[in-house]
């Protein structure tokens, strides 16, 4: 455990000097709607009208999300993946939208999107084809870049299938020149190291430098085999992709299927904590139409999302591993921390994890004293709290209790404040 602190902070050290994408977008993580886990590249619109891609679809989220509390507790963008343009581009080489899907064009939706207080986002890709089969990007970089700029677009998803993998980083970096120089702010959703991986470990501080947040693994699915692979994948990275995050670019373990069929609400539950920890973009995946009433109470919780978009934008990332319990940490302003316990064990009912605040790997934050609070699974003030008492939080099967930690400083300020200036410089050598 002390090994894993020691490595990260050193590698900390090193994320102040990243530089991140300077277009002042995704200070914090971007939350909203993208379509694809959901409802995918449904273009059938004569016997499916209420779920095929089409301005429509587009329509309805921007309206639910005004109307049911989503923009509310910050869900803003309504982002558009494939399967959207027509298979043809325009007379001057520009992009269009299936006119029959999209009658009335993108401009007109992005003007609709925006008309509700919300932000539009659209999807293209690398190389010369999508994923889904529709007119790539290559060779037309800066004319697409400047026709969503036209549109009123406020993100491009942009996808890397059919691209030369030694060119994905021209590429990448190519477009995000492109979109600089349209004048338009567009926060720019890159899927970079998700391909470049499989050829070299990718240079995460050009991708900082160029992407406001990129994919680093497969596309989630609608299983909870599918988020714990992206946990297993980020943990086992960690030392490598968390330093590079913070605000102005983010790690994107991919949509949150929160709502949909395949997770429990205990596994609910474990992924919106999680990617509450890890500070990952809140893209939703779902019918924001048709929504249990519980998923949504999850999706809109103030507290998770408050961990999420704390503003020192940390990534938090794996501690420990223990008796098929996993512990993630992530450092929060004003030196506080959140702290998710997940239950691995599949099989049983709830077990309880001894939480012993001298055990965690922050724990020097509650000397004297911290106050606890549990947010998931209920909202719980579990109270001051000093080192050594032993709380005990009973976790489900595949489910995950997350808490916040905030230090007590006492009358011990002094003392306080010398192992918070000790803890900003590289000095926990020493300490520990
Ligand atoms: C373009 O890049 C410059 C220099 O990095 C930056 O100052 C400017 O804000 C950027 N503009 C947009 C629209 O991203
Ligand atoms: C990127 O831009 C450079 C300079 O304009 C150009 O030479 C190169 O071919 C471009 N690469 C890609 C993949 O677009
Ligand atoms: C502990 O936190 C809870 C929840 O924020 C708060 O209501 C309570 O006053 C705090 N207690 C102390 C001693 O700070």
């Amino acid at each position: 455990m002390r090994h894993v602190v020691l490595e990260l902070f050193t590698l900390y050290v090193f994320i102040n000097a990243v530089r991140s994408l300077d277009n002042g977008l995704a200070l914090k993580p971007t939350m909203g709607w993208l379509h694809w886990e959901r409802f995918m590249c449904n273009i059938d619109c004569n016997t499916d009208p209420n779920n095929c891609i089409s301005e429509n679809l587009y329509m309805q989220m921007a309206d639910v999300m005004v109307s049911a509390g989503w923009k509310e507790v910050g869900y803003e963008y309504v982002c558009i993946d494939d399967c959207w343009p027509s298979h043809q581009r325009d007379d001057k080489g520009r992009l269009q939208a299936d006119p029959k899907r999209f009658p009335r064009g993108i401009k007109k939706l992005a003007d609709y999107v925006h008309s509700k207080g919300l932000k539009l986002g659209i999807y293209a890709d690398l190389g010369t084809e999508t994923c889904g089969g529709f007119p790539g990007s290559l060779g037309y970089y800066d004319i697409d870049a400047q026709t969503f700029a036209d549109w009123g677009v406020d993100l491009l998803k942009f996808d890397g299938c059919y691209m030369k993998l030694t060119l994905l980083g021209e590429g990448y970096t190519n477009m995000s020149i492109a979109l600089n120089k349209t004048g338009r702010g567009i926060v720019y959703s890159c899927e970079w190291p998700l391909y470049e991986w499989p050829l070299h470990q990718p240079d995460y501080s050009a991708i900082r430098k160029a992407c406001n947040h990129w994919r680093n693994s497969e596309d989630v699915f609608d299983s909870w085999n599918s988020v714990k692979t992206i946990l297993e994948w980020t943990a086992d990275h960690q030392d490598i992709i968390v330093p590079v995050a913070g605000p102005g670019g983010w790690n994107d373990p991919d949509m949150l299927v929160i709502g949909n069929f395949g997770l429990s609400h205990d596994q609910q539950e474990s992924q919106m904590a999680l990617w509450a920890i890890m500070a990952a973009p809140l893209l939703m995946s779902n019918d924001l139409r048709d929504i249990c009433p519980r998923s949504k109470e999850l999706l809109q919780n103030k507290r998770i999302i408050a961990i999420n978009q704390d503003p020192i934008g940390k990534q938090g990332y794996r501690t420990a591993k223990v008796n098929n319990f996993e512990v993630w940490e992530k450092p929060l302003s004003g030196g506080r921390l959140a702290l998710a316990v997940m239950n691995k064990y599949e099989i049983g009912g709830p077990r309880g994890f001894p939480v012993t605040l001298a055990t965690l790997p922050s724990w020097k934050i509650c000397t004297p004293q911290c106050n606890v609070t549990q947010v998931l699974p209920s909202y719980k003030e579990l109270g001051v709290q000093t080192l050594f008492t032993k709380l005990i939080v009973a976790i489900n099967p595949s489910g995950t209790a997350l808490l916040t930690v905030t230090p007590i400083k006492g009358d011990n300020n002094i003392q306080w404040q010398l192992w918070n200036d000790r803890s900003n410089k590289n000095s926990h050598k020493s300490v520990l």
